[in-house]
């Protein structure tokens, strides 16, 4: 296994290599498209897919492209979520939002475009193995996981439950719902899809996916509580947001306290499903520990 640090540089180093080549035409959203994935990121999902896989002993140079297309989707989901029909947002990690530098339709084709792009490098991914049914299965399982994760009972359903979100009658199964897909779908997805993809047994990517699950409510959790309390400098984008548009998250269905208990709980539930695995799953292990205080 590599370090955090390792694993981001491999998946910086390579991001932007599988967006295809455009005509003067398309030029500007291509451009749109590299602003958002090149203003940073902590590339939490990335690394993880590629940890993941090598975990399992499986190839990381074969997971890269799928670390990018799971970069690609959350880019895009990011650019539509700060989209003034959305969250209304004008900083993203640091920098002005896609729409306040190419404008809102050029941010929501940037959006489609990663997110086609993503669907583009997972396909063309599969004919690489049409004589190697094993890993074509793998594959083509790994391309779904991400694919069905980031879909309409995922990640795009807990925005649709985030955009009905209403301050005044949310309750917490509602938020619950929320935070376990429009977040914990995109940071279980790379796990499963890295174990996948290195042909894991179905008892350890049973055990992955509750680590990573907990992990990513966990770590949704602690974006409400850094939207309530956090520094704006470190978060690279605006705090108190989710009252100001009239969202009830974590932290307003509970209390602060309640959510850094749960976040606290939560990180311990995701440590323990890898307890088994001892000092191998240490990368995880201490990947949750360091989310659970993390600043940005
Ligand atoms: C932000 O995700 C959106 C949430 C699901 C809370 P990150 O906090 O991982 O954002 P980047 O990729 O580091 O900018
Ligand atoms: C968005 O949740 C999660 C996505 C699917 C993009 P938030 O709206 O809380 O994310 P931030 O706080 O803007 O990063
Ligand atoms: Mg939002
Ligand atoms: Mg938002
Ligand atoms: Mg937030």
């Amino acid at each position: 296994m590599r370090s955090f640090e390792e694993y981001k540089a491999l998946i910086n180093e390579n991001l932007t290599s599988f967006i295809p080549e455009v005509n003067k035409y398309s030029a500007t959203v291509r451009d749109a498209m590299k602003y958002s994935l090149e203003i940073g990121g902590k590339r939490l999902r990335p690394v993880l897919l590629l940890a993941a896989c090598d975990f399992a002993g499986g190839n990381i140079e074969e997971a890269l492209p799928y670390a990018a297309a799971l970069e690609y989707i959350h880019t895009y989901s990011l650019i539509h979520d700060d989209l003034p029909a959305m969250d209304n947002d004008d900083f993203r990690r640091g920098k002005p939002t896609n729409h306040k530098v190419y404008g809102e339709a050029m941010a929501v084709l940037a959006g489609d475009g990663l997110l086609n792009t993503a669907a583009e490098v997972i396909a063309s991914q599969l004919s690489l193995y049409f004589n190697n049914h094993d890993k074509l299965v793998n594959h083509a399982k790994a391309g779904a996981e991400i694919i069905r994760r980031a879909g309409i009972n995922g990640m795009i359903g807990g925005q649709v439950a985030d955009v009905e979100n209403e301050y005044n009658t949310a309750d917490s199964v509602l938020v619950e719902y929320i935070e376990e897909h429009k977040c914990g779908d995109l940071i279980t997805a790379p796990v499963v899809a890295g174990l996948l993809l290195a042909g894991a047994e179905q008892h350890i990517i049973d055990d992955f996916e509750k680590y990573a699950m907990n992990m990513g409510i966990a770590f949704q959790v602690l974006d409400d509580i850094l939207d309530f309390e956090g520094d704006e400098k470190l978060i690279g984008k605006k705090v108190g947001k989710d009252k100001d548009i009239g969202k009830c998250n974590y932290v307003c269905v509970h209390s602060l306290d309640d959510a850094k208990a749960q976040l606290a709980q939560l990180t311990e539930a995701a440590v323990d499903a890898l307890a088994k695995y001892g000092k191998s799953a240490e990368f995880f292990t201490e990947l949750a520990e360091a989310m659970k205080i993390r600043k940005a």
